[in-house]
């Protein structure tokens, strides 16, 4: 199977997927972006999280097919040619980075509710990140990266 889609802005096609194939692995094993990570392949864990036509999916449970014809975007896809996104830089200055694995999947997450919440409460950060997963940092940081990015976005 086919599959062409934009991805980060760019058309990308990539031919012998297996139907059952997801979109998380296409992204990671043939198209060659890493970024979304792939730690539970169940829905369970955010790490994959990646917008789908704008929407924030979990890749692991999205078939690649499913996105044929569609935009995709990854972590990799925020940074701009002005340098990192601001979820991205308040992640590294507030230290919400550990091990580093489940940080893309919330770094998303993170980005998706300041596209849609312009000054979200402690309460509306945490149910944005209810779905992500992160084993090291005990969230504190997290919640102080996000609270940041917020602050700065509201200007
Ligand atoms: S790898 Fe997709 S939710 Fe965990
Ligand atoms: S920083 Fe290690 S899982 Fe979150």
């Amino acid at each position: 199977m086919r599959v062409t889609a934009i991805v980060n802005g760019d058309k990308k096609q990539v031919d012998g997927v297996w139907e059952g194939e997801s979109l998380l692995y296409v992204l990671r094993e043939r198209m060659g972006l890493p970024g979304s990570k792939n730690a539970c392949e169940q829905g369970e864990c955010g790490s994959c999280s990646v917008y789908l036509d704008s929407e924030l999916v979990c890749a692991c449970l999205v078939a690649a097919g499913q996105a044929e014809g569609s935009e995709v975007r990854t972590v990799e896809g925020l940074a701009g040619d002005q340098g990192l996104d601001p979820v991205q830089q308040a992640f590294v200055e507030a230290g919400a980075v550990q091990c580093g694995f489940c940080t893309p999947g919330l770094v998303v997450a993170a980005h998706d509710l300041l596209q849609r919440v312009d000054r979200p409460d402690d309460l509306e950060i945490r149910e944005a990140l209810a779905g992500n997963v992160c084993r090291c940092t005990g969230y504190e940081k997290i919640l102080d990266a996000v609270r940041l990015a917020a602050e700065r976005k509201a200007g």
